[in-house]
């Protein structure tokens, strides 16, 4: 089983004042079990990975361009965000492919420059409440998988993150059985596409998740993570989730 991944999605939130929140993190959980990784707005990317030095807390980005460099006012690219010291990147969040169009093409594209510049990317998929409720979500989710990710893909290089748009910040989630349905789906394409090493790529959940729901939703099979937004920005919340992949 891989070891699982407790990845914060700070979304377009904290200034510097924020960057407390990862040492209390640090000093709630020294020594955790499961790997973390937080990503901050750009703007805290570089101070973060100083202060993440000597802990057990990786940074990563929450988009990057396709492109390595040129004219691309306002955006980041791969090699940008390696040369910061983060090691991951988001790409292909339900937020991004809604408000600036992202195609699975695109983030396929992303993900080529992603690997490119030696960054794991977090590739996330997942249905919209019409989808769901058109029992197109097993369709809809195998699609963007296949589309959203090139081929060569390895457990170091890529996690998924199953995020129902629906359940973003929003307090709703799937049941049990649905997230554990679609976890189980995404791995058997996986294991179908990248061959049986892809038993080891991380599948992380999306949506809601809190200190309440996380052991349950941690003790799905399949499920190898999290993927949290609003629980990740404090530390005295995200503590628990952290807690609860620690198994
Ligand atoms: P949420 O966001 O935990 O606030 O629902 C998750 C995400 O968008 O990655």
């Amino acid at each position: 089983m891989p070891k699982k991944l407790a990845a914060g999605n700070w979304k377009m939130n904290g200034l510097r004042q924020a960057l407390d929140e990862v040492r209390a993190l640090h000093d709630a959980c020294p020594d955790a079990a499961c790997d973390i990784v937080i990503c901050p707005p750009a703007t805290l990317i570089r101070s973060m990975v100083k202060v993440c030095d000597d802990m057990q807390i990786e940074v990563g980005g929450q988009d990057c361009h396709e492109n390595s460099a040129g004219a691309h006012t306002g955006d980041i690219s791969a090699p940008m965000l390696a040369d910061t010291g983060a090691s991951y990147v988001i790409l292909g969040h339900s937020e991004r492919r809604a408000t600036y169009g992202e195609t699975d093409a695109l983030v396929r594209a992303k993900t080529l420059a992603a690997w490119d510049s030696g960054l794991t990317a977090i590739v996330c998929i997942g249905e919209t409440l019409e989808q769901r409720e058109a029992g197109q979500t097993l369709e809809v989710v195998g699609r963007q998988l296949q589309e959203s990710t090139p081929d060569g893909a390895s457990p170091e290089t890529l996690v998924i993150a199953y995020e129902p748009v629906w359940a973003i910040g929003t307090g709703k989630t799937p049941t049990l059985e649905e997230i554990g349905e679609v976890h189980g789906f995404i791995r058997e394409a996986l294991v179908k596409r990248f061959g049986p090493e892809a038993q080891d790529m991380r599948i992380v959940y999306g949506g809601s998740m809190n200190p309440k729901n996380a052991r349950d939703i941690a003790g799905i099979a399949n499920v190898d993570g999290g993927l949290v937004g609003g629980a990740s920005l404090k530390a005295s919340d995200f503590y628990h989730i952290v807690k609860a992949l620690d198994g």
